[in-house]
């Protein structure tokens, strides 16, 4: 099956996305992540996305293409979840056809539902391990003792300039990709309140019914 997770930043697509690998082996496709790991590498993709990412603004549409398209094709066009792509009605449009050209179109887009106040909640007190990637939230699901604190980082985008800009760049450039996906018949909307668990169920559940 072919998935988007959609929602706005901290929304839990990435906490919802690494479950749904480890449990039902969909692979999480991440531009986030792959975009981050760019950055730290030091890469091409990585000098030119530091300055927007930072910003908290979308990185250009014709480079995240690439990762998104080129991290696809890896996996065999099949049992993936993109997690953070598409972001713009631009990428929405070339995904739908590559999916055409390919004969991979997206089955389901869960929107994730979360209001603004739990979502700085989120993602002031998100933490993350610089090794392995893990997400944590430090009263909902802090990193275990067994955990190096260390490890444990902020992210630079978690600052709250930088997530107010994304929030309003979600509003005004990602959140009209619902009505792009509701016109084709794909969308799914998930509350995004409550235990991880609980809206892990409510995510299968909807899959299930997909
Ligand atoms: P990206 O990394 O994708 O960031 P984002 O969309 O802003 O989303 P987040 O990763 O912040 O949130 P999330 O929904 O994954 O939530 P999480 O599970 O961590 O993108 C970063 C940047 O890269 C962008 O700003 C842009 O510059 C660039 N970029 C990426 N893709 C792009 C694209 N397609 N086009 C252009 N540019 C692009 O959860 C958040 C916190 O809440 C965690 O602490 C977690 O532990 C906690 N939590 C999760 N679920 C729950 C729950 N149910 N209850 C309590 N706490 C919870
Ligand atoms: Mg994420």
């Amino acid at each position: 099956m072919r998935i988007i997770l959609f929602g706005p930043p901290g929304a839990g697509k990435g906490t919802q996305a690494r479950l749904l690998e480890e449990r039902e082996g969909y692979t999480q496709i991440s531009t986030g992540d792959i975009i981050r790991s760019a950055m730290k590498n030091e890469t091409p993709v990585g000098k030119e996305a530091k300055a927007y990412v930072e910003k908290g603004e979308l990185v250009p549409d014709s480079v995240v293409r690439k990762l998104a398209e080129g991290a696809i094709a890896d996996e065999g066009y099949d049992d993936f979840v993109l997690d953070g792509y598409p972001r713009t009605t631009q990428q929405a449009e070339w995904l739908t056809e590559f999916g055409a050209a390919h004969d991979a179109p997206i089955d389901v887009v869960i929107s994730l539902e979360v209001p603004d106040d739990v979502i700085v909640d989120r993602l002031s007190k998100r933490r993350v391990h610089t090794k392995t990637g893990d997400t944590y939230h430090l009263e909902h699901n802090p990193p275990p003792d067994d955990v190096d604190p260390a490890h444990i980082i902020q992210r630079d985008d978690d600052k709250p300039a930088t997530v107010r800009n994304r929030l309003a760049v979600y509003r005004e450039e990602t959140a009209p990709l619902e009505a792009y996906y509701e016109a084709r018949g794909t969308l799914v909307t998930v509350d995004g309140v409550g235990g991880i668990e609980d809206i892990y169920d409510r995510i299968t559940a909807a899959l299930e019914a997909a």
